[in-house]
C-alpha cells in the first residue's frame, strides 16, 4: 500500500512521483529522469532544484557508509539530469547529521579503515559541478558539519548546532573538518574548536563566515529552495565556471588562481549566453537562456 509523502511544501513546489511503502521504502521518479529506491534519503524536485532531505531521524541521520552512497548516488543522477540545475542538501529540525555513524566504528582497526578507504566515498560531492546548497537545521556535528561544509552555500536555522566534536571520541574529523574549517573561519578559532570539541551556535557560524545566512528554523529549507531557484534561471554553463572557478582559489595560490579565472572568464565568450546576455543588458531587456 502507497502513501504520498511526507512536508508540507511551500507554494508553488512539486513533488513528481514521491510514494512511500509500508516499510519506508521510497521509490521515487524527478523530472522523469531521476528513478531510484532509496532507504535513507528523499528525494523531491522542485522546479530545477533537486532536494535530497536525510532520513534516518531515529539515528539523528548519523552518515552510515549506506546512507552516504545514497547520497552520492542521488548527488551523480541530479548532476546528470538536464531537468535540475541546482541540488539542495537538508536534513530535518532536530538534526541536519549527527556525524559519521559512531556505531559502524565499533571494533575497526587501523588495518581495517586504511585497507577498505574508510570515508573515501565522502569525497564525491566535490566532484559534483552543480551548485549544492546546505539548509541546515539543528546538529550539524562532526562530519554533519564536514557534509554542509562541502556544500557551496549553507543556510542554517536559528536552532542550528555546529561542531566537531571527534577528539571527544579518541579520534580527529576525517571528512575534510579541520582543512575546511579553518580556510572558512581562521586558525584560532578552528583550532579551539577542533581541540575541544565544543560545539558553536548559527549565528556565531554567520559571524564567523562559515554560513552565509541564519533564519527561522521553519524558513531555512524554503529560502534554501528559493537560492536554488534563482541561480537556476541564470545561464548554467557560466553558474558552474563561476563554482569552478571559486573553489580553485582553495587548491591555487593567489596569481595562479587569478589566471585560471581569466581563461574561464574568456572560454565563456564562446557561450551563445554571454552574447545573449550583453545584448540584452543593451536592449534593456530580459535575457533568454539557453545554456549554451
Ligand atoms: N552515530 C550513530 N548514532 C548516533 C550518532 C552518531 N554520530 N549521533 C546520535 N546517534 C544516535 C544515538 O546513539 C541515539 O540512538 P539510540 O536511540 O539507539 O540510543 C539516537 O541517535 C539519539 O541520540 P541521543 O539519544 O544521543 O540524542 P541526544 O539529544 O541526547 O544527543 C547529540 C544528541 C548531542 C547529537 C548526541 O547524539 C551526540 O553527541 N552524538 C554524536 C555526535 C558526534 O560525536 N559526532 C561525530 C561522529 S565521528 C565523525 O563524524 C567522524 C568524521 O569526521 C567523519
Amino acid at each position: 500500500m502507497f502513501a504520498s509523502l511526507v512536508r508540507p511544501l511551500s507554494k508553488g513546489s512539486q513533488i513528481t512521483k514521491v510514494l512511500v511503502t509500508s516499510n519506508n521504502v521510497a521509490k521515487f521518479s524527478t523530472s522523469g529522469v531521476l528513478r531510484k529506491d532509496y532507504h535513507d534519503i528523499l528525494i523531491e524536485s522542485h522546479g530545477k532544484v533537486g532536494l535530497i532531505t536525510l532520513n534516518r531521524p531515529k539515528a539523528l541521520n548519523a552518515l552510515s557508509s549506506h546512507l552516504f552512497h545514497e547520497i552520492n548516488s542521488a548527488l551523480e543522477k541530479y548532476d546528470e539530469d538536464p531537468n535540475i540545475s541546482t541540488i539542495v542538501i537538508t536534513g530535518n529540525e532536530r538534526a541536519f547529521a549527527a556525524g559519521a555513524d559512531i556505531k559502524e566504528m565499533v571494533g575497526k582497526s587501523f588495518a581495517d579503515v586504511y585497507k577498505t578507504a574508510f570515508l573515501g566515498h565522502w569525497g564525491k560531492i566535490n566532484d559534483i559541478r552543480k551548485p549544492v546548497i546546505a539548509a541546515v537545521n539543528g546538529f550539524a556535528l562532526g562530519g554533519g558539519c564536514e557534509l554542509a561544509m562541502s556544500c557551496d552555500i549553507i543556510y542554517a536555522g536559528e536552532k542550528a548546532v555546529f561542531g566537531q566534536p571527534e577528539i571527544k571520541l579518541g579520534i580527529i574529523p576525517g571528512a575534510g573538518g579541520t582543512q575546511r574549517l579553518v580556510r572558512a573561519i581562521g586558525k584560532s578559532k578552528a583550532m579551539e574548536i577542533v581541540l575541544s570539541g565544543r560545539n558553536f551556535t548559527a549565528k556565531e557560524a554567520e559571524q564567523w563566515g562559515l554560513v552565509s545566512k541564519v533564519l527561522p528554523v521553519d524558513k531555512v529549507l524554503d529560502e534554501a529552495i528559493k537560492l536554488g531557484q534563482e541561480i537556476a534561471s541564470l545561464s548554467q554553463p557560466s553558474i558552474q565556471a563561476a563554482k569552478e572557478s571559486i573553489n580553485r582559489a582553495f587548491e591555487l595560490s593567489l596569481k595562479e588562481g587569478c589566471h585560471f579565472e581569466r581563461k574561464l572568464f574568456y572560454s565563456l565568450f564562446a557561450l551563445k549566453d554571454k552574447e545573449e546576455g550583453i545584448d540584452a543588458f543593451v536592449k534593456k531587456r530580459d535575457p533568454k537562456w539557453t545554456d549554451e
